[in-house]
This record gives structure tokens, sequence and C-alpha cells, in this order.
């Protein structure tokens, strides 16, 4: 990890530059925690650009603690909708309920409590009691990594456990009394000069006069990761069933992947059009024709699937579903990219097209 010394240099460095021009993001206006919170929790493996349009929606919305704890789960997941890793947003509404509960719904000052409640990890806490409350309490992510590992000249693979417990352990013991402007520092860094997936621009970076990576040329080979891990694939037929203009859709068991949200009815393995068939009238619905069958994949952090949708023009709205109209879906229900695939696909077989061909 990072040497004390050249460690002991960057606040020096990068408050400066912070206070010369930083991007302008909306969860910099204020120090509200709550708002903090929000973006944080939407900034995990999602782009600034991507978190900005969902983090106005969503304060609109619900602009209290108060209006998140008591918001209707399917309100909740629709304002998620394409953020991904809903068990995130599932974990903001439990915290919520807990600061109701028991700090009568005003967000809590000290570490301890925030790292305690649901979905806030060492990330988190540190990002929400620095740049919220002032406090010295590092917020380390994979941008901040990669800037100690390039400043160290160090190969460490930052994904390990071990990288990143010495990070935060060196940095909290550098932290400036600017502390949320320091860490908000460190993450403008590592997500501009310092970035990722480019060449880091040595040149213009506060930092180059102790940076050991661009002393010792090794900048642009760092970081190091460990090898990633083998995925599960798993193979699916979706269906997506579709009788005068509504489509069936059902909800996921309340634990697991894409726990309780919505989705077409599918089957595991490739089925075959004979096997659709039988397969659709054991789920209760008369199979009129299918229309068209398309393949997608949808990579998760453990598992992959690899589907093939069918669309199958159906005679009833029968079996155990929810049968909803193309406009009531988009209005209303949260579809996890997995099931968007077929609904909005890159080759125009979206609902339209499917009413054109086959208007009532
Ligand atoms: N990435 C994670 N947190 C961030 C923040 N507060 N500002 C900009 N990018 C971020």
């Amino acid at each position: 990890m990072a040497k004390n010394a050249i460690l002991a240099k960057l606040p020096g460095a990068l408050l400066p530059w912070y206070d010369a021009g930083h991007r302008e993001l909306p969860w910099r206006r204020d120090k509200d925690p709550y708002h903090i919170w929000v973006s944080e929790i939407m900034l995990q493996q999602t782009r600034v650009e991507a978190v900005k349009g969902y983090y106005a929606r969503f304060l609109e919305k619900l602009p209290t603690i108060a209006d998140l704890a008591n918001c209707d789960d399917d309100v909740l997941h629709k304002l998620w909708e394409g953020l991904g890793y809903y068990s995130r947003v599932r974990n903001l509404k439990k915290a919520a309920r807990q600061i109701a509960e028991q700090y009568d719904g005003i967000f809590p000052d000290e570490y301890s409590q925030i790292r305690s409640l649901p979905g806030i990890g060492d990330y988190t806490a540190g990002a929400v009691s620095s740049i919220a409350f002032n406090q010295k309490t590092p917020a380390v992510d994979g941008n901040v990594l990669r800037v100690l590992s390039r400043l160290a000249d160090d190969d460490t693979p930052i994904d390990t456990p071990a990288f990143k417990k010495s990070a935060r352990e060196e940095l909290e013991k550098i932290y400036p009394d600017r502390a949320g402007d320091f860490t908000q520092a460190l993450m403008e860094l590592g997500a501009t000069l310092c970035g990722p997936n480019r060449l880091p621009d040595c040149e213009n970076c506060p930092c180059n006069p102790f940076c050991l990576g661009y002393r010792r040329g090794t900048a642009p080979s760092l970081p190091k990761k460990s090898p990633p891990k083998q995925r599960k694939a798993e193979q699916k037929t979706v269906l997506i069933l579709c009788c005068d203009g509504r489509f069936a859709l059902e909800k996921r068991p309340n634990k697991g992947l894409l726990a309780g949200l919505w989705q077409f009815p599918n089957v595991p393995g490739k089925l075959n059009i004979r096997e659709i068939l039988a397969e659709v009238e054991k789920l209760g619905v008369k199979p009129k024709e299918i229309l068209v069958q398309v393949e997608r994949k949808h990579v998760f952090n453990h598992i992959e699937w690899d589907m093939c949708g069918t669309y199958v023009e159906t005679a009833n709205c029968g079996g155990d579903y929810l049968w909803l109209t193309a406009e009531e879906i988009n209005a209303q229900i949260a579809l996890p990219t997995a099931f968007r695939l077929f609904w909005e696909s890159a080759d125009g077989l979206c609902a339209e097209k499917i009413f054109l061909k086959k208007p009532k």
C-alpha cells in the first residue's frame, strides 16, 4: 500500500486542485445526509451521467426519509428501474424505516450508527459521514483504490480485503479538517484524471510530484485486479404471452435474485416450439400462435442468463398472471433489465410492433 509520506502529501495537493474547479453534480448542491446517502447508493455500479436523472426523480417523489419509509414497493422499484441491484433500494427503504423508528426520522450523525443501517457498508458510511457531517472517515471505492495503487506503485490486486483495509487505515491517518471536501476531491481525481478504462492524465495531475506510478511509468498498467471468477450460466425460455394487447406478468419470489420484482413467465432450459406450446397450456393459457423468438443474454454478478424469449399470442388471459396493457406496464411496472430486453428489444420487437402485426 501507499507509503505514509506519499499519502501525507495528498490533502495539500488535492484540495487546492478541487477548489480550482470540479464537476457540478446535483448531490454536491447541499449536505443533506439523506441526499448524500441516496446519491452514494445510486452511484455504486452506475455512471454519474446515468444517475443524475434517477436522483432527481427519486427526490422529487420522495423528498424526505419519511416519504421513503412509507413508499409502496412497486412505486419504489419503478423509481429504480434500470439501475439494477434492486436489493440496494429495498435496503434504502429498510434503513429509512429504522431511522424513523430509532432516530425520530433524523439521519444519525455517528459513524457507528450510520454503518449499522441496512445496506450501508464501509464505503457508504465513510462517504455520508465525511460529506454530510465533515467527519474524518474515508470512503474507499474502486476509484480511490486505483488512485492509491498508482500513487504507491503497488501491484497488489485492489479487490482484495487486505488492500481495502490498509487503504482505509492509511487514509484515516491523513484526513484533513476539510474532510468532506477531501472525500469528494479524492473521488473527483479517481473519476477524472486518474479515471478508469483510459490512460491516466498524469501531466495535469496535482499529485504527479509525489506519485511513484508516474515517476516509474507504471501508472497506466495499474491497478492490478484478481482474476475474474467464472460465472454460472443458466438457460431459460422466457414467455411473452400476449392476449388482446395484454401481457402476462408475475411476481418473482420474495427471496433470491430479483426478489419480489415483476417478470415474464419463464422456465428453465431452452424449449423447442412443441415444448413451449405444451408449457403454455400447462400454465393455464391457451396458445394461438408463436409470433417470434429472440435470443438474449443478461449478466449478473455471479450468474449469467442465456435466454430465448418467445412471443406467443394467446386465446385467453388465463393462468395465475396479471395481464396488463403496454401502457400500464410502462407506467407502473419495474421490469428488471433481463426481462426488459424482450420488451424494448433492439430489433424493434416491442409491444407496438406486435400490435401492428396482430391488431385487435
Ligand atoms: N462516485 C461515487 N460517489 C460519488 C460522488 N459523491 N460524486 C461523484 N462521483 C461519485
